[in-house]
């Protein structure tokens, strides 16, 4: 059992915060497929201060998915306590830090993965944020910001002197983005150094890469990433309540996918959203490249769904057995 503060997870197979994937009807996808937690996508501090109504959209919430976190990304202690607080007191219970997005745009502006060249300002917004609200606050870094030179060590020690209940590790260097691979042993590292739980991110795709990333690292909990994208039953492999699904079960999540999508976000959002997600559905399929072809020149989402459903008949036919 992973506990994070006062806050006990059901299992440590976590959703990883993925901005345009970890929305509220994916993560309630995740969830009832047993993961134990889930995160928003990062969301900007600043735009929470300024009332942008996108920041407050990409936090919606209902009580059904809780717990689950809500991640901001900033550099301004201030900012990111007063953010911290609205979400806290608003059915969040655990609020994270991003400090591992590797973009230009977030880097820029020293936020993002850029916060890990100041481990004193890491300790400062920490501090703030922690001081701001009474629920467990937690981090996640990369490995360091600069190829070859690794800070994950000292940002993860800078967070646990300001407070952080966690601190999640992405191994990989910022000018990496998402190549190569994951330094498993960098989280090694962070572990043998802090007294708070530390949570793995980066290459956990499957059980044999999930106990092998636990044996290399020590990690209290692992997040997964990509490897959920169009499969969020790999929570339940993972957590070894079941198995992979049959086409059947496959369809009817994808369906209540799009439901969800409908519910939260309306029809017109639901369409130019659910295509890309049908997509991930189908990677890896037999035979599934043509009807990715045809969705990528459909517009309505009930004949996306009406073009997968055909597939899978097509799939369970007698004659493709
Ligand atoms: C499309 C995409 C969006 C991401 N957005 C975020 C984000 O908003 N916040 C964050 O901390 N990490 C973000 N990440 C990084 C992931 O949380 C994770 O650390 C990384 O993908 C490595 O894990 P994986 O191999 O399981 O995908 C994103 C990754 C991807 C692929």
């Amino acid at each position: 059992m992973l506990k994070i503060g006062k806050l006990e997870l059901k299992n440590n197979m976590i959703l990883a915060p993925m901005a345009g994937v970890t929305d509220l009807p994916f993560r309630l996808l995740c969830k009832a497929q047993g993961a134990g937690f889930a995160y928003t996508e990062m969301i900007s501090a600043k735009g929470v201060h300024y009332k942008s109504k996108n920041s407050f959209e990409l936090a919606q919430t209902v009580p059904e998915e809780q717990p689950a976190g809500v991640q901001l990304f900033g550099s301004e202690p201030a900012i990111m306590a007063e953010a911290a607080k609205i979400f806290a007191g608003s059915g969040y219970p655990l609020i994270d830090i991003n400090m591992g997005c590797p973009m230009r745009k977030i880097t820029g502006n020293g936020e993002g993965s850029a916060l890990m060249r100041d481990p004193d300002l890491i300790e400062k917004i920490v501090d703030a944020v922690v001081n701001a609200v009474d629920v467990p606050v937690t981090v996640k870094l990369r490995r360091g910001f600069d190829s070859g030179h690794e800070t994950a060590v000292e940002c993860a020690l800078a967070a646990e002197r300001g407070g952080a209940s966690a601190v999640t590790v992405h191994g990989r260097f910022r000018e990496e983005y998402y190549s190569g691979h994951s330094d498993w042993s960098c989280v090694a590292r962070v572990k043998a150094a802090v007294k708070i739980p530390v949570i793995l991110s980066g290459d956990v795709a499957d059980r044999d890469s999930a106990n092998a990333a636990m044996l290399a690292s020590g990690a209290d909990g692992l997040m997964i990433g990509r490897a959920s994208m169009g499969n969020p039953w790999i929570f339940r492999i993972l957590s070894g309540s079941g198995g992979a699904p049959d086409n059947s079960e496959r369809f009817s999540v994808i369906k209540e996918h799009l439901d969800l999508l409908r519910e939260f976000k309306g029809s017109q959002t639901a369409a130019s959203e659910f295509r890309k997600h049908a997509i991930w559905y189908l990677k890896g399929l037999r035979g599934s490249a043509s009807v990715r072809d045809r969705i990528c020149k459909t517009e309505d989402p009930a004949a996306i769904a009406a073009i997968i459903n055909e597939y899978f008949e097509w799939l369970d036919s007698p004659e493709q057995q």
